[in-house]
């Protein structure tokens, strides 16, 4: 293979969820419920009307386009659909960065994929550590702007795996940040933490915000996300996508969910009790350390184990949960599985 592709390639390893047992899958951020009956035939009724198979789908949905800006409180100028969020991170490092043009940056731990995506497009990639609270120092994020050639700046808000908001001060910071520097707030996980930027677009014009159906519209497997950020921009991330990014299932998919997001969207305040009740009963085990979520997940950290051992044991008992960043991702189930989640924890003291 030598001389065929990039050497630097050979250093990656490609992107693969860990095997795991049976057992409750708390490990990816997911709702732990399907998608209502209802929803579903409504889903295939419609699909089996819109759909031609034969046909490839269209190119630029603009119906959800109009949706998701209804939304979001935007322009539909304004949105630009991917097949997932990672479609759109993908976008606009090649938008930015591509024929060494620039260094990406985000602060670790955080999102695998912004790393994963600059290194594979040989993208110079910068991470910026955190403070014990995973904060971040908005001095050292300037220093390291200004001085290490980064053209675009990842920052997911919650952040995953650590659950955390960024700071007032930090954002006051980015908005300072110089014109030609793109600013990517990741908004994955807004629907759980109520708190979004996304009407800065408006006068922040280095602003782009990313969002996605998987996590509180249930949508993962159709991979749907979109970009907001001004028009300008929205052309340009529209060069780099791949024509027809999204299936038609999907758009069908995404739309019916825009129509019914009421319903879809009304399990999200029991959700976050479930997450309160969690957090409150891991608190009292003897040696784990939380921080405060503004998502579906709780971060955790053990001075007993380390987190792959601890993922193990509990994976054995029948939870999944993911280890990451030095701690553990415990994504919120449903009550039943939050319950064993408890029980298995406990049963490690
Ligand atoms: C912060 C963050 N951004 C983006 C994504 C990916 O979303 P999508 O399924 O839309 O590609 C995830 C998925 O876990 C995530 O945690």
């Amino acid at each position: 293979m030598s001389g065929q592709f990039r050497p630097e390639l050979a250093e990656l390893i490609s992107y693969h969820t860990p095997q795991q047992p049976e057992g409750d899958k708390l490990d990816a951020n997911e709702l732990p419920y399907d998608l209502p009956e209802w929803f579903k035939s409504k889903l295939v009724f419609v699909s089996e009307q819109m759909v031609r198979a034969n046909r490839y789908p269209d190119s630029d949905p603009v119906l959800l386009r109009q949706q998701v800006a209804q939304y979001c409180h935007v322009k539909a100028q304004q949105v630009c659909l991917g097949n997932g969020s990672d479609e759109l991170i993908r976008s606009v490092i090649i938008a930015a960065c591509l024929g060494g043009r620039g260094a990406v940056l985000s602060a670790e731990p955080t999102f695998g994929m912004y790393r994963i995506l600059a290194e594979t497009l040989g993208v110079p990639y910068i991470a910026l550590g955190r403070d014990e609270a995973f904060g971040i120092d908005p001095d050292a994020l300037h220093a390291a702007v200004l001085h290490q050639g980064v053209r675009v700046i990842f920052l997911a808000n919650p952040n995953s795996p650590t659950a955390t908001m960024l700071a007032e001060p930090v954002l006051r910071s980015l908005r300072a940040l110089p014109e030609d520097v793109l600013v990517v707030l990741d908004e994955a996980y807004y629907e759980f933490s109520g708190f979004t930027c996304a009407s800065w677009i408006a006068d922040w014009p280095n602003l782009i915000i990313l969002r996605t159906f998987s996590k509180a519209f249930r949508l993962a497997s159709y991979r749907v996300g979109y970009a907001l950020a001004r028009p300008e921009i929205i052309q340009v991330l529209d060069k780099t996508r791949l024509p027809y990014n999204l299936p038609a299932v999907s758009q069908l998919a995404a739309t019916l969910a825009m129509e019914h997001r009421s319903e879809l969207l009304s399990v999200i305040p029991e959700l976050l009790t479930e997450r309160d009740r969690v957090a409150t009963s891991l608190q009292e085990l003897p040696d784990l350390r939380l921080w405060p979520s503004s998502a579906n997940f709780l971060y955790v950290r053990s001075t007993q184990y380390e987190p792959e051992s601890m993922r193990a044991m509990l994976a054995e008992r029948g939870t999944l949960i993911r280890a990451s960043g030095g701690g553990l991702r415990v994504t919120i189930g449903t009550p039943a599985e939050n319950d064993k989640l408890l029980v298995n924890f406990a049963s490690l003291y």
